[in-house]
């Protein structure tokens, strides 16, 4: 017994030091913690507890039965973060670059399937050279074990990943198919193939940091939701990230208290300026609604022509999606159009009631988005909202026009309450285009064309220009002022806590993807 135990104390601190020391400080020098940093820093102090960490690998080919570590290059267990049960898996780059071998995804897939089982949170630090080469199809498989997991967890228990190292080959469809995926600056990169192999077949010269680094990935390619200057800004990121999710699809994201007191905001009176043409920073009107200091915002350096991000409004989990009138004035565009979607979508999964905020003159005209499948990406977001059961709230502030103020969560797909600012102009399009059209022959025959111009627009400005003609209709509930708009908003939400839909009996929908 005493000698076991002596072994056991052995193995474990063998386990302890990974790779080596030395493959530790070269890991440090690089700025990088190691997989167990990261987990003890991740996780509330001393919650973690530790699974499969005496596992070591298989394989005799290539002499790597001479060649073991325990743990085989991944820490995995689970823990909390603040208090909520989570399930980790840290690959340890000293080990084999973090290359995934069979057991190594062994590891893996146990957490997973207990993480689906309990219904808890599961985050995946990535640091990894991809399959691990010595095992061939067996590492192969052990990554396609993990992504059929991943797709088997979607929608029922959120999961996070974050890249902190190099990520290459299979490693980015596992985190591809999570719900967000992080990534560490400077340090980590993301690609299916390297510089190497692009050099081989394109001929093109690229770095790995432009092929695929947090910056490429955060605003060309939209791979990643969230960057961080360095691994413990991630990590803060992650348990941030993780406050505003439920446990799983069953529950709701937790409600923070609340007192209801003035909630009147007059901020929100000056924002929107008064000229139609003006921009101005919708952030400012998310600021003036939401509880202080509560906005996380994903995909910040992504197609900023809309926002989309997690707050908290009356102390409740809101994931809003806003035009941004600072860029291409909130057009839709194909990527703006996917951004909202799948923000829209997550938000859905896991019962985190959506807010809309309208500013939008319409979807982007040319043959680049025409060319590029604005059709289908912006029926994405059609689709995604029309689907969407969680309690969905509109405020138009200033413009709707076109598809745009059908897609934008209005009635009509049903969005539970809509408001507008007395500022709103809900119309088919801009007073000039339409006017230019409709009344065409009347403004060629008069005699000063011009003039005639202006009168019909400001004759169509006055039906169209504003919010009543659709409040009319019932297509606006209310008309409000901008002040009253935190107040509406966190009685809106509170009214449609226990909204529930029954939906069709289908295996599901067929979104054009
Ligand atoms: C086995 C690996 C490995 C791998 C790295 N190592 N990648 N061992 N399998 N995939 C080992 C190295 O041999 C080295 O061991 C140690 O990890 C550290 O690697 P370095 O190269 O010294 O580190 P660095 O210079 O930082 O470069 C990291 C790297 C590079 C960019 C990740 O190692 C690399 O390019 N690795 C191969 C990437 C790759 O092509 N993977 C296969 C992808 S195919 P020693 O003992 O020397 O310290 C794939 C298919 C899956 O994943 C498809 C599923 C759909």
């Amino acid at each position: 017994m005493s000698q076991n135990l002596e072994k056991l104390k052995e193995k474990i601190a063998e386990a302890h030091k990974g790779g080596g020391e030395q493959r530790i400080a070269k890991q440090h020098e690089k700025k990088k913690l190691t997989a167990r940093e990261r987990v003890d820093y991740l996780l509330d102090e001393n919650s973690f507890e530790e699974i499969g960490i005496l596992v070591t690998h298989r394989t005799t080919d290539f002499g790597m039965e001479n060649q073991k570590f325990y743990g085989d290059g991944v820490v995995t267990g689970y823990g909390t973060i603040h208090g909520r049960l989570v399930y980790v898996f840290a690959q340890d780059f000293t080990v084999f670059g973090g290359s995934l071998s069979e057991t190594h995804a062994e590891k893996i897939c146990k957490i997973m399937d207990m993480a689906v089982k309990v219904g808890a949170p599961l985050i995946g630090l990535n640091d990894s050279g991809g399959a691990r080469i010595q095992e061939g199809v067996k590492s192969l498989g052990g990554y396609a074990d993990i992504f059929h997991r991943n797709v088997k967890a979607s929608g029922v228990v959120p999961q996070i990943s974050a890249i902190m190292g190099p990520c290459a080959g299979g490693a980015v469809y596992s985190p591809a198919m999570t719900d967000f995926t992080l990534m560490v600056e400077d340090t980590s990169y993301m690609f299916v193939t390297g510089p190497n192999v692009v050099k081989t077949v394109t001929n093109e010269e690229v770095t790995s940091e432009q092929l695929g680094g947090a910056s490429t990935h955060s605003t060309k390619s939209g791979v990643t939701h969230v960057t961080a200057a360095n691994d413990i800004i991630c990590l803060e990121n992650i348990k941030q990230l993780i406050s505003y999710m439920p446990q799983n699809n069953k529950t709701a994201p937790e409600k923070l208290e609340f007192k209801f007191g003035d909630e009147h905001r007059e901020i929100l009176e000056s924002i929107v300026p008064d000229s139609s043409n003006k921009p101005y920073d919708m952030h400012e009107v998310i600021t003036g609604i939401i509880d202080q200091d509560s906005f996380f915002e994903i995909h910040k350096d992504y197609a900023d022509n809309i926002i989309v991000g997690f707050s908290r409004i009356g102390g409740r989990c809101v994931g809003i999606i806003a035009n941004q009138p600072m860029s291409l004035a909130g057009v839709l565009d194909v990527d703006a159009s996917k951004k909202a979607a799948r923000f829209t979508r997550f938000c859905d999964c896991f019962n985190i009631p959506l807010l809309v905020l309208v500013d939008v003159p319409g979807f982007l005209p040319g043959t680049d988005q025409e060319w590029n499948g604005i059709i289908l990406h912006g029926a994405k977001l059609l689709y995604a909202l029309s689907e969407a059961t969680v309690p969905k709230v509109t405020v138009i502030t200033r413009k709707a026009y076109g598809g745009a103020y059908d897609v934008m969560n209005s009635k009509h797909i049903g969005a539970d309450l809509n408001f507008a600012w007395p500022t709103a102009e809900i119309a088919v399009m801009g007073a000039k285009g339409a006017s230019e059209i409709i009344f065409r022959k009347e403004i060629s025959q008069a005699e000063d064309p011009e003039k005639k111009l202006a009168e019909k627009e400001a004759e169509y400005a006055e039906k169209f220009a504003t919010p009543f003609e659709a409040a009319q209709r019932g297509f606006i509930d209310e008309v409000i002022m901008p002040k009253d708009t935190r107040r509406k908003l966190i009685r809106a939400f509170s009214a449609l806590e226990n909204k529930s839909v029954l939906r069709p009996d289908r295996k599901h929908g067929n979104i054009p993807l």
